[in-house]
């Protein structure tokens, strides 16, 4: 067959020839562009619904979204992606100049782990308790012990541990968690305990000292540039008003806002500790809190919280299966009781990769960080 081509190539003219090259080397062009060449070898995802890429699959577990109308506008339908369509950190990992998204810790199958993994488990959290009344997660500690099976792989096919180092160092982590910490954990007065044990400034400093001590231990393992979500506006969740009530005039539970923003203050003096304290390495802190209409006209066209995209189930805050939902998508803010939709994973995508117009990001934001 090559044989035939080649003599073909010889016996034409030279014009047809000439175009011929040129359309070989457009092929060749687009081909590497897919191939991709991204701004950083490899990411690894750690963190909750908002991240989760289908690790709760096969768990038995009601923080399960691998049915419609989860991922009705994903490529491919349904993935176990706790919205319609993309999440911030598949945004974040095409804006990095990856040709795929990462694959699911449950399976990598056809993918190279070499250049990323996303452990990220439906409510999981910091606490090895919380969310555990839906059924089993991956909480934090697990999620960092499953990339320490992730790191053996890649150590045997690198060709031994001091390569792995080299290549882990290069990569960027993505932590985002602690929602459930409140949603699925403090606020559930009746559930846990810890609304009983702690005060908010108590539980936010017994949640950051734990955190902190996990991303040490993330640290120890080569990990050197880090992405750390702050927590977003959680009073302001369909779920929160569900159960809480409308309090006054607030449109959001101000009370469970407050408390989340004791957290937040309290991670960001911890990634400004952090920076000092291990000067090979580099923490950024996204305020997820700040994303919200006061600083974004896109979100003040939108449908709020009250407006739910997909009918739920009211026990649970999640969509039914296989009810249609709304059309309009892109103008609703949340998809079900928890979860914010594509459109506004992507805007939280784009304000934290590229921080120039809104600062949410401190010291940098993530396009500066992975150039570093
Ligand atoms: C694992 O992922 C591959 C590729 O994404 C997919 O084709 C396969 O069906 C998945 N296997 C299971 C058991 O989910």
């Amino acid at each position: 067959m090559f044989l035939i081509i080649i003599e073909k190539f010889l016996t034409m003219g030279s014009e047809k020839k000439l175009w011929l090259v040129v359309i070989i080397l457009l092929v060749e062009i687009k081909v590497q562009h897919c191939v991709g060449n991204p701004i950083v070898p490899c990411l690894f995802i750690f963190g909750d619904s908002l991240s989760d890429c289908g690790n709760n699959n096969k768990l038995p577990t009601l923080a399960r979204a691998n049915f419609l109308p989860y991922g009705i506008d994903f490529p491919g339908g349904p993935t176990g992606r706790f919205t319609n369509g993309k999440t911030a950190i598949d945004f974040i990992t095409e804006d990095l100049g990856f040709s795929h998204l990462m694959p699911p810790y449950a399976n990598t199958s056809g993918f190279d782990v070499v250049e990323g993994v996303n452990y990220a488990s439906g409510a999981g959290g910091i606490r090895k308790e919380t969310g555990t009344h839906a059924g089993p997660d991956m909480n934090l500690e697990l999620q960092i012990n499953n990339h320490k099976v992730i790191i053996s792989q890649i150590a045997a096919k690198l060709g031994g541990p001091d390569k792995a180092q080299q290549h882990l160092n290069k990569c960027l982590y993505y932590i985002n968690i602690g929602s459930n910490d409140y949603i699925n954990n403090y606020f559930l007065r009746n559930t846990y305990s810890t609304s009983r044990t702690y005060t908010p400034e108590q539980y936010a400093e017994a949640l950051v000292q734990q955190y902190s001590q996990q991303i040490r231990v993330l640290h120890q393992t080569g990990a050197r540039k880090f992405s750390i979500n702050g927590l977003g506006l959680v009073g302001c969740i369909p779920q929160a008003i569900t159960l809480r009530g409308k309090i006054g005039s607030s449109t959001c539970v101000e009370e469970d806002n407050k408390a989340v923003l004791i957290f937040d203050d309290k991670l960001r003096i911890l990634v400004d500790q952090l920076n000092k304290d291990l000067t090979d390495s580099k923490f950024v802190f996204v305020d997820q809190a700040m994303i919200k209409s006061e600083n974004y006209p896109m979100l003040k066209g939108m449908k709020g919280m009250t407006n739910r995209c997909c009918k739920v189930n009211e026990k649970t805050g999640q969509c039914n299966p296989l009810e249609v939902p709304c059309n309009n998508r892109d103008l609703h803010i949340f998809w079900d009781s928890f979860h914010p939709t594509e459109a506004v994973h992507k805007l939280m995508a784009k304000s934290a990769f590229y921080s120039s117009i809104t600062k949410i990001t401190f010291p940098m934001d993530i396009s500066s960080l992975v150039k570093m």
